[in-house]
């Protein structure tokens, strides 16, 4: 059984106080339960912050947004991924927005899955294709090659979560619809199994989630949870979709 795990992106948005008040609501009105996982990516500076605030309640599990692949050294500016353990169970890794704004590559995107695994972190592995790639039916060769390189120094015995977000839908307000990320799922299942990963493997939906597209994205077989930016930064419609 993949329990559903919904996930909030909250990107670069919200200082302490708004991201403390963030959760202090959503927690008055959230039961964490077994039937569903909620994890929160805020930014690193909220990361201790809300570990603390956070301490009494065992179900909201923390996410990092990123992180480098060394344990300690002369990095400046970066995040080992040994230090985020300390707060976090999940880093997201590979997003487009770290691929198409910074520039990050494969090569340093299997890296990073590797320290993230190494310091026991749970990575979610995103991967999505270009309205341009789509367009030119590039669609399946382009995620093939992501996962190949992401998943490179992986073993498959390791727990991880993919996440499928197409570039063309993320921030735009116009999501997949439930067929076509369904029919992509099915791929990237397939795709797990040859590779002898687990059955159990979480494949995440991302891309314009809202409270109204929640439901029917979640009633596809291989829809196990959703990656939400825009609509988690509020505490009602993030709610919404928690409660799909
Ligand atoms: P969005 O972002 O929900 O605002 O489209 C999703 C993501 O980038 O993870």
């Amino acid at each position: 059984m993949r329990t559903p795990l919904i996930v909030a992106n909250w990107k670069m948005n919200f200082s302490n106080e708004e991201g403390l008040k963030f959760i202090t609501t959503f927690q008055k009105n959230f039961h964490p339960s077994k039937t569903v996982e909620v994890v929160i990516c805020p930014p690193f500076t909220l990361l201790y912050y809300l570990s603390v605030a956070m301490s009494e309640s065992e179900g909201l599990p923390l996410g990092a947004q990123n992180c480098h692949w060394e344990k300690a050294g002369a990095y400046t500016g970066e995040i080992s991924p040994w230090f985020l353990k300390e707060t976090c169970r999940y880093v997201l890794l590979g997003h487009s927005e770290r691929r198409h704004i910074f520039g990050e590559t494969d090569d340093q995107i299997q890296k990073k899955m590797r320290g993230a695994v190494m310091a026991d972190l749970i990575p979610i592995l995103c991967v999505g294709e270009t309205q341009n790639e789509r367009d030119q039916q590039k669609t399946a060769k382009v995620l093939e090659g992501q996962l190949t390189e992401g998943l490179k120094s992986i073993s498959p015995q390791t727990p991880i979560v993919l996440a499928y977000e197409p570039v063309w839908a993320i921030g735009t307000g116009r999501n997949a619809t439930p067929a076509q990320a369904q029919e992509v799922h099915a791929q990237l299942r397939a795709w797990l199994l040859s590779h002898s990963f687990s059955t159990e493997t979480r494949i995440l939906y991302g891309g314009s989630v809202k409270p109204d597209n929640a439901g029917a994205l979640m009633a596809q077989p291989d829809i196990d949870g959703l990656l939400v930016g825009g609509a988690s930064l509020e505490v009602d419609s993030f709610l919404k979709i928690v409660n799909y």
